[in-house]
This record gives structure tokens, C-alpha cells and sequence, in this order.
């Protein structure tokens, strides 16, 4: 049987779950590839470093040209991460004739059109399955399986180090900062976990999934996005007392007058489907017109899932299934025109919203006023008496649940609101998907 060399471009979390597939099912690879696969060459940047039993130190190197400019590497896998240098060698391997396999989602987001275009033109291709929900095939099934639907609409966790620690946080009772440390050692955050909890890794994904679901070559500047940094304790608590989780959700909506797309903490009805997804997982649930609804699920982050999508990325490459798709699929098409996104006039929703209010008559009364002027109708209010979480100026929390309001005319109130001498802090708003 032939052998084929390939070169890997990064040997941490995911290259490492990579080198350790290769090496322990080799037997089953060569079968289902049909080649004899070797790992000829592994780029790093601290040659010192112990990497394990999978890869020979003599395998290890610090050179970039050793894997890029190596013709008997076929293909290179990208499992570096970031933006520079991973753009500059993975345009060099492409141009040098080799195929690629890459986990790296800021990488497509930012540069897709560019590192599609430099394939095309090259006759090579790019897979990128590991980008987006680490081990679970979204990218294959709505490149393929899915490919005769008209996608409706997706609302997928996407992020596993955000989904760890939101578990954490509400199961476990851990702090932000003990559980976003513990997903760190795991190998579930990005190299800056600013990218994870800002919700910027979401939205690579989200940049990612809409360029296949819809065409829609969006920026991921284009997607309004609110990580879990930004959300309170309290608020997990206030969900749950109302039949709800908090989840770091990417949602995407398609009507003929716009896309709709987010990442945002949303409440999720306890007991559904996403709500349960726990831990690192990822769930992504897409509706397409045909199909109807159909839920993906599986490990999001950490070294073997993402090696698992990896390698079989690099199965697809060698059999030749990768170029096919790749061509069929015409991603990031020169001259695209312009995706055609919702405003928020057109956005609609339930929200969970939080005041923080000072104990007095007439304060609730003004809120409401100010939601009814604008045609939010309640749909429930909780108020407690003051607690721990309250601040020391007697303030208490006032918890409204709405029923479909449009976000626009939402934000409007919500300005209003936060004027009232009553109320303490900006308030806190949620979407909620039911
Ligand atoms: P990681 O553990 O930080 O590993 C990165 C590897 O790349 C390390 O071996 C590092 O070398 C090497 N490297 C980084 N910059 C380099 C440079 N300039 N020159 C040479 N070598 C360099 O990262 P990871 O978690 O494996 O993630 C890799 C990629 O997969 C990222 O794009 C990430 O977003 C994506 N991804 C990760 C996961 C996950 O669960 N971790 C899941 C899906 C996708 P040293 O070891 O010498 O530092
Ligand atoms: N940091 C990412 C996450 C890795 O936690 O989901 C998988 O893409």
C-alpha cells in the first residue's frame, strides 16, 4: 500500500489527540483511506517541551519550511490556532500544492474568502469540520446531508468552555473564575479565553455555520454578540427559579427580509432539549424546510473529539470526498453580494429582563408604564425582598418576564427606564428561546 506523508502544523491539545489517533488506529485509518498514513512532521514553537509517547522527537520541529516546504507532505493540518502566523503557512501549503485541514475558526471567520480563494486557485482544497462544534459532523451535514433544505433557522451552544463553566457555575456551585481556570486545564479554552467567554469564538462558529447554511458571507463583526462575561450570578438564579437555563446560544433566523443572527446569554426552557446539554457539550439544533427539525450533539471542545473531526477530515482529503465538496460547495464565491441582515425592527422575541429598583410605591408601576407605552405586554413578575445579591442602597430586584416583543421598540423602554430615578443600575435583558 502507498504511504502519504502529512505535516502537522501545532501539537497541543488538539494536535496531540491528532498524533495519538494516527498512532493507536492506524490499522483502521489506512483501511478507510486506503493509504498508509505517516505524521512526518510536527511544527511547535518550544522543541523542549514533552510531548508524549505519539509523535518521535525527531519528528519535532521549529521550522516552518520543514513541513511547508517538504513536497512529500500532502497535506498539512492547521491545529496552531490564531490568526498570524497560521494564515501566512496555511496560504504557503495551499500555494505549495498541499491540501489542509484546519480546527482553526477565527482563522475562517476573519480570512475564509482568502484562504478559499488561494485553494481554488491552486486546485486544492480546505476542510474544516474541528471549526465548529469540536466533534460533532455540523459541518458535513450541512454541507451534504442537508445541502436539498432551505435552512430555517439554527440554535446551537457552540461553545464549550462557556457551556462548562455556565454548568459549573449552576450545578456545582462553582465560581466564574474557579470554573473558566478548571476548562483551561481541561484544554477546552482558547489559547485567550477572552475569544470563549467574550462570546468572539461563538460567532467564529456562527460565521462559519452561516456561510453554510445560507450563503450569507457575514463578518463576524456582523453578528451582534454578548458573552457570559458579562452575565450575573443572579440572574442564573432568577432563571432557574422561573423554569429556566442560561445558555451562551448562537441563533440564526431566515426570513426572504433578512438574516437574523446573535450570540447572546438566552434563557432556554428547562427540560428541552438545549437546556440539557451539559458541560462541554455542544448541541446545535437546525430546522431546515424539508427535514423539519433535526438536533446534532456531542463533545464541543478537548483534545480527542476535535482530533476525532480532524482525522476524519484527513481520511475525506486523502479518499478525494474533500475536493468534491469543496468544489460543489463554493464557498465564499467572488463578488458575493452583501448578506442581507434582519434589524432589530424585524427581530422579535420573549426577553427576561432584571431592575434593579429602590423599595418604594409607584416604582413598578412607572416600569410597566414604560413597557406598555412601548406594546410590551408581561407575561409574569417576581419580586424579592431585599437579598444578598442586592446592593447596600436598599435597592431590590424586580424580575420581568415578557411575552413576544420586538427589540427595537424593547430597547427603547429599556432607556427609558434606566433614566427613572427609582431604578439603580442598567438593567439586565435576556432573550429567551423557547
Ligand atoms: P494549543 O493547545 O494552544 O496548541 C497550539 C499548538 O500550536 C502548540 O503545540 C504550539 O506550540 C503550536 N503553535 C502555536 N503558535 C505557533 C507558532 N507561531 N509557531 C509554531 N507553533 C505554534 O491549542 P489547541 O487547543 O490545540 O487549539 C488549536 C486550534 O484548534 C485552534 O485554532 C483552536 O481554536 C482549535 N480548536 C481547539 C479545540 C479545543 O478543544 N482545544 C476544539 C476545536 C478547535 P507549543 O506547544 O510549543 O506552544
Ligand atoms: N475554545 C473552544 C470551545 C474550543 O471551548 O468551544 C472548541 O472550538
Amino acid at each position: 500500500m502507498e504511504s502519504l506523508a502529512i505535516g502537522l502544523l501545532g501539537l497541543g491539545t488538539v494536535g496531540s489527540g491528532v498524533a495519538r489517533i494516527l498512532h493507536d488506529s492506524s490499522e483502521r485509518i489506512t483501511r478507510r483511506s486506503g493509504r498508509h498514513i505517516t505524521l512526518k512532521t510536527a511544527l511547535v514553537r518550544d522543541a523542549e517541551k514533552d510531548r508524549g509517547d505519539f509523535v518521535h522527537s525527531s519528528k519535532i520541529v521549529t521550522d516552518p519550511s520543514l513541513v511547508l516546504n517538504d513536497p512529500s507532505i500532502r497535506v498539512v493540518l492547521e491545529v496552531m490556532g490564531g490568526l498570524e502566523p497560521a494564515r501566512t503557512y496555511v496560504l504557503e501549503a495551499l500555494a505549495r500544492g498541499k491540501d489542509v485541514v484546519t480546527a482553526n475558526k477565527a482563522l475562517l471567520a476573519e480570512h475564509g474568502p482568502e484562504i478559499v480563494a488561494q485553494a481554488r486557485k491552486y486546485g486544492r482544497c480546505v476542510a474544516f469540520e474541528a471549526s465548529v462544534g469540536g466533534g460533532i459532523p455540523i459541518v458535513h451535514a450541512l454541507a451534504v446531508s442537508l445541502a436539498a433544505n432551505q435552512v430555517l433557522s439554527i440554535a446551537a451552544i457552540l461553545n464549550g468552555t462557556c457551556n462548562f463553566i455556565l454548568t459549573a457555575m449552576t450545578r456545582d456551585g462553582l465560581s466564574y473564575e474557579t470554573a473558566l481556570a478548571k476548562a483551561q486545564e481541561l484544554g477546552y479554552a482558547e489559547a485567550d479565553p477572552t475569544l470563549d467567554v467574550d462570546g468572539t469564538d461563538t460567532a467564529h462558529k456562527l460565521a462559519i455555520l452561516a456561510q453554510l447554511a445560507f450563503d450569507a458571507s457575514v463578518t463576524t463583526r456582523q453578528i451582534p454578540r454578548v458573552g457570559i462575561d458579562q452575565l450575573q450570578s443572579a440572574d442564573l438564579r432568577y432563571a432557574d427559579e422561573l423554569g429556566y437555563g442560561v445558555k451562551l446560544l448562537a441563533l440564526a433566523k431566515y426570513a426572504p427580509s433578512g438574516l437574523e443572527l446573535r450570540v447572546a446569554p438566552t434563557l432556554v426552557k428547562l427540560g428541552t432539549p438545549l437546556a440539557e446539554v451539559r458541560g462541554p457539550y455542544n448541541a446545535v439544533r437546525v430546522v431546515g424546510d424539508a427535514v423539519g427539525d433535526t438536533l446534532f450533539y456531542g463533545r464541543g471542545a478537548g483534545s480527542m473529539p476535535t482530533a476525532s473531526a480532524v482525522v476524519g477530515d484527513l481520511i475525506d482529503v486523502v479518499v478525494g470526498r474533500s475536493k468534491l465538496t469543496f468544489d460543489a460547495l463554493n464557498l465564499w464565491p467572488e463578488g458575493s453580494p452583501a448578506p442581507k441582515l434582519a434589524s432589530s425592527d424585524g427581530v422579535r422575541s420573549r426577553y427576561y429582563l432584571r431592575f434593579s429598583i429602590a423599595d418604594k410605591p409607584g416604582v413598578l408601576g412607572s416600569i410597566a408604564d414604560r413597557l406598555g407605552n412601548a406594546g410590551i405586554s408581561i407575561a409574569s413578575v417576581i419580586q424579592h425582598d431585599p437579598g444578598e445579591d442586592d446592593a447596600k442602597d436598599s435597592s431590590v430586584p424586580l424580575v420581568v418576564m415578557t411575552h413576544i416583543a420586538v427589540e427595537s421598540k424593547l430597547h427603547s423602554a429599556l432607556a427609558e427606564i434606566d433614566r427613572l430615578s427609582g431604578v439603580k443600575t442598567p438593567s439586565v435583558c435576556l432573550g429567551v428561546e423557547e
